[in-house]
C-alpha cells in the first residue's frame, strides 16, 4: 500500500508538470482529486483492506499525499486564474482617447492676486506668516491685554493655552516687524480661522489680505488715499465707499471701509471690506520701532467678501464646496 502511494504521487507529480492551462488542470483533478474516480480518492477506499498495525502509518501518509496534490492543485489553479483575468486588461487602441480637462485658478487665489498685483505696483512686498499662531502674536503684542474684551471679539480655536489658529492676519505685521527695519512697505495674505456658526455669510475659515505701512510722517491721509486709490482700481472709478469709525486694539485711530454692493435685481446695500488704522504706538513699542521717531498704518481686508461684491455670489460657502460646476465659471 505503501508503494502504491508513492506510486500515485510520482504519477501526480509527472502530470502535473505537463499542465498548462486551466482545462489540463481540471483533467488533473478529476484524474486524481475527483471523488469516486479519483486516484487519491480511491486509495482512502482500499484503507479498510490493510492490516490493522500498519493502518497508522499507511493513513497518515495517504494524508500526506491528499494535502500534497491538494495544495499543488491549489496553487496551480490560482496562477492560471490570475493569468487571466490579467490578460483581459488588453489595450484597446480603437477607444476614443480621454479628454484631460485643464485646471484654473481659485476664484479666491484670483482675487488675492489682482489685489497683491495692486499693491505690488505701489512698492509693497509680500510676506506670510504661519496659520498656528502664538497668543503672544495674536493678541498680546498686539495691544490686547490678557483679559481685553476685545479678545472675545473673535471666537477663537484654541490649540492650547498658547497656541491657536490665528484669527487674522495682523499678527504677520508683529513679524515683518521684529524682522525689518522701517521704512516697511509689506502685504501679508493668508487663511484665518474663527470658530463661528457656519452661514450664508460666515465660515470657520476665510482669508485676509494684511497691508502695512511704517516710515517716518506716514498719516491718516495716506491711508485713506491708498485705499480710496484701491477700491477705485479694484471695484471700478465709479465705485460708491465710505469709512466708518471703529475700534481695534493695534490701531489708533481706527475705521472701516464700506463699498456699495448692488447684487442684480436685489436692493443695495453698504458691504465692509477691510478695518484699517494708524498703527497703535504700543504696538511699536513691543517690536522696538521708536513711535516718536515712526508712524504707520495698517489695514486688512477679507478677501471672500472682496471676491463676492465683485463677482455677485451671495453665499460664502459656494467658495469652500469644490463644486466644478462652480469653479469652471470663472
Ligand atoms: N485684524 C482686523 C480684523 O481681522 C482687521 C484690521 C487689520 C484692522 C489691520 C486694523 C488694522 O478684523
Amino acid at each position: 500500500m505503501i508503494n502504491k502511494i508513492e506510486d500515485t504521487r510520482k504519477n501526480f507529480d509527472d502530470d502535473l508538470v505537463k499542465v498548462t492551462n486551466l482545462a489540463d488542470l481540471e483533467e488533473l483533478r478529476i484524474k486524481y482529486l475527483s471523488r469516486g474516480q479519483g486516484l487519491v480518492s480511491n486509495l482512502f477506499g482500499s484503507l479498510k483492506d490493510v492490516k490493522k498495525d500498519d493502518k497508522p502509518k499507511v493513513g497518515q501518509a495517504l494524508n500526506q499525499l491528499k494535502i500534497y496534490t491538494q495544495a499543488k492543485y491549489d496553487e496551480l489553479k490560482e496562477k492560471f486564474e490570475t493569468e487571466v483575468n490579467s490578460s483581459k486588461q488588453i489595450i484597446d487602441l480603437t477607444l476614443p482617447g480621454r479628454k484631460r480637462e485643464i485646471g484654473s485658478k481659485h476664484i479666491l487665489i484670483q482675487t488675492l492676486n489682482e489685489i497683491t498685483d495692486i499693491f505690488k505696483g505701489w512698492g509693497f512686498s509680500v510676506y506670510e506668516g504661519p496659520e498656528l499662531e502664538s497668543d503672544y502674536y495674536n493678541f498680546e503684542a498686539l495691544n490686547f491685554a490678557p483679559d481685553h474684551p476685545a479678545r472675545d471679539m473673535q471666537d477663537t480655536f484654541f490649540i492650547t493655552e498658547k497656541f491657536l489658529l490665528r484669527t487674522h492676519t495682523s499678527p504677520v505685521q508683529v513679524r515683518v516687524m521684529t524682522e525689518n527695519k522701517p521704512p516697511i512697505r509689506a502685504l501679508m495674505p493668508g487663511k484665518v480661522f474663527r470658530n463661528e456658526a457656519i452661514s450664508a455669510k460666515s465660515y470657520c475659515l476665510f482669508h485676509q489680505v494684511e497691508g502695512l505701512v511704517i516710515d517716518t510722517d506716514i498719516t491718516f491721509a495716506e491711508l485713506k488715499g491708498t485705499l480710496v486709490a484701491f477700491a477705485k482700481l479694484f471695484y471700478g472709478q465709479e465705485v460708491p465707499y465710505r469709512f466708518r469709525a471703529s475700534f481695534f486694539p493695534f490701531t489708533e485711530p481706527s475705521a472701516e471701509m464700506d463699498v456699495w454692493w448692488q447684487p442684480k435685481g436685489k436692493p443695495g446695500r453698504w458691504l465692509e471690506i477691510l478695518g484699517c488704522g494708524m498703527v497703535d504706538p504700543n504696538v511699536l513699542i513691543n517690536v522696538d520701532i521708536d513711535p516718536e521717531k515712526y508712524t504707520g498704518y495698517a489695514f486688512g481686508m477679507g478677501i471672500e467678501r472682496t471676491a463676492m461684491r465683485k463677482y455677485g455670489i451671495d453665499d460664502i460657502r459656494i467658495l469652500f464646496d469644490n463644486d466644478k460646476r462652480f469653479l469652471t465659471q470663472f
